[in-house]
């Protein structure tokens, strides 16, 4: 089987790493891949951009290609699904209308409010004055996002009337994400624990993957700028396994039901991230794909032949029941370039991998790599994603940390905390 992964990030290379394992694969072609994937056995990084998709389709086509999985959003929202299915061949994500729950947060509240799915209470605007005089009735904490990919910074948690009524100066008048802030959703502030529940889709069936939590802050205890995800660890106790079904019950399984209604079958990963609030879980987004740094620790507890249940997915015939996986927990720690998610330097000399890899159950993933004349050399925000299995959390904290500190990059820094509130809440904190 010959196997076809876009996108260039940590994600896409634990998506390759694991596509490797399946008892059927023997190439996995990587658009554009990066450091990492060009240095996994069976792997072929493939010059050709994320949002090319005239060449991605010449490429899956060219290289005979049975399944495309793309990693990240854009493509999605662009429509690869369709050019693939139109060109017959199988591709695990969702269409370009099913990919609106990404891309649009107006479409997604829209469809949370049709299926019942539990969610902060919110109110859409196509006109900037219209949203001020709500603002200044239903007064402060609220949340300001524009509707539309902002590269996860279309978000404004506004504690003030004034910053709230600035955010939307900012989203619909300055336009500053562009046509994304043309209309925006003002909702209600959601208090509690995050934590992210990851679905297999079908089309009709959604099996979950064990939860997640993702740490969105760059700086330690959730402090600074919000990230693309400074790191991540599974399973994230306040959602244990004996949840996963009444959660998707609750927050995956009815927007299929409406999907399918509507004749868009949603196939590939539904992401719920989910606010654990005292009354009970809310959704405050969906994502149509793995989310990046969950992907990592998930597939490296992942038991099952993933591009066996990829095809299944496509095919609309998942298997019923859970899906294997390890019983131990994984921790990914995201290195990074000093200065993201702002400005950042590229092209520091990186070193240490191969001890890293070399320890017990700690697998390094390249997030943002690219060899030049044999030496690896940053060249993105998020660097690595150093992941490792323990026992339990404090163990898998204390190999992924061990392995961090192998590793040298000039101009680096990393959280120092990822899966505190993990151990935290473990022990009753
Ligand atoms: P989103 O892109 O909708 O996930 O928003 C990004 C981040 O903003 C989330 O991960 C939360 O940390 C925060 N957020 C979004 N919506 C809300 C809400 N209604 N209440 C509190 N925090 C929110
Ligand atoms: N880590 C969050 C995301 O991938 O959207």
């Amino acid at each position: 089987m010959r196997v076809l992964v876009i996108g260039s990030g940590g994600r896409e290379h634990a998506l390759v790493w694991k596509l490797l394992q399946g008892s059927q694969v023997d190439t996995v072609f990587v658009a554009p891949g990066n450091g990492g994937t060009a240095g996994e056995k069976g792997a072929v990084n493939v010059p050709v951009a994320v949002d090319d998709l005239d060449g991605l389709v010449d490429l899956a086509r060219r290289e005979h290609v049975d399944l495309v999985v793309p990693g990240p959003e854009l493509p999605l929202t662009l429509g690869i699904t369709d050019r693939m299915a139109e060109a017959g061949i199988a591709c695990f994500g969702p269409d370009t209308h099913c990919a609106r729950l990404e891309g649009s947060k107006a479409f997604a509240k829209k469809l949370m409010e049709r299926a019942k799915v539990p969610t902060a209470r919110c109110a859409v605007f196509h006109d900037a004055k219209a949203a001020a005089a709500h603002i200044r009735t239903a007064g402060a904490p609220v949340v300001i996002k524009a509707d539309g990919l902002a590269a996860g910074k279309g978000v404004v948690i506004a504690q003030t009337e004034e910053d709230a009524l600035h955010a939307i100066e900012d989203i619909m008048t300055s336009r500053s994400f562009g046509a994304a802030g043309d209309t925006v959703v003002v909702e209600e502030l959601l208090e509690g624990e995050e934590v992210s529940l990851l679905c297999l889709c079908d089309g009709t069936h959604a099996l979950p993957l064990p939860s997640a939590q993702d740490h969105k802050r760059v700086f330690d205890n959730d402090r600074g700028p919000n990230t693309g995800g400074m790191g991540a660890y599974s399973p994230a106790p306040v959602l244990p396994d004996a949840d996963l079904e009444r959660l998707a019950d609750i927050t995956v399984r009815p927007i299929l039901r409406v999907l399918a209604e509507d004749g868009h079958p949603f196939v590939g990963v539904l992401y719920a991230g989910l606010m654990m609030t005292p009354d009970g879980p809310r959704v405050l987004e969906y994502n149509v794909r793995f989310g990046d740094p969950e992907c990592q620790p998930l597939l490296m507890r992942l038991e099952g032949d993933l591009p066996a249940l990829m095809l299944d997915a496509v095919h609309g015939r998942l298997p019923a029941g859970t899906l294997p996986h390890s019983s131990r927990t994984a921790v990914g720690v995201v290195m990074a370039a000093e200065g993201y998610p702002g400005s950042y330097a590229k092209g520091m000399t990186i070193k240490g991998i191969d001890t890293a890899n070399a320890l017990p159950d700690v697998k390094v993933f390249h997030s943002g790599t690219k060899l030049k004349d044999g030496a690896l050399l940053s060249s993105g925000g998020r660097v690595l994603c150093v992941t490792a299995l323990g026992r339990d959390l404090a163990e898998a904290q204390a190999r992924a940390y061990d392995a961090v500190k192998t590793i040298s990059m000039p101009q680096s820094f990393y959280r120092h905390d990822i899966g505190a509130k993990g151990i935290r809440r473990l022990s009753g904190r």
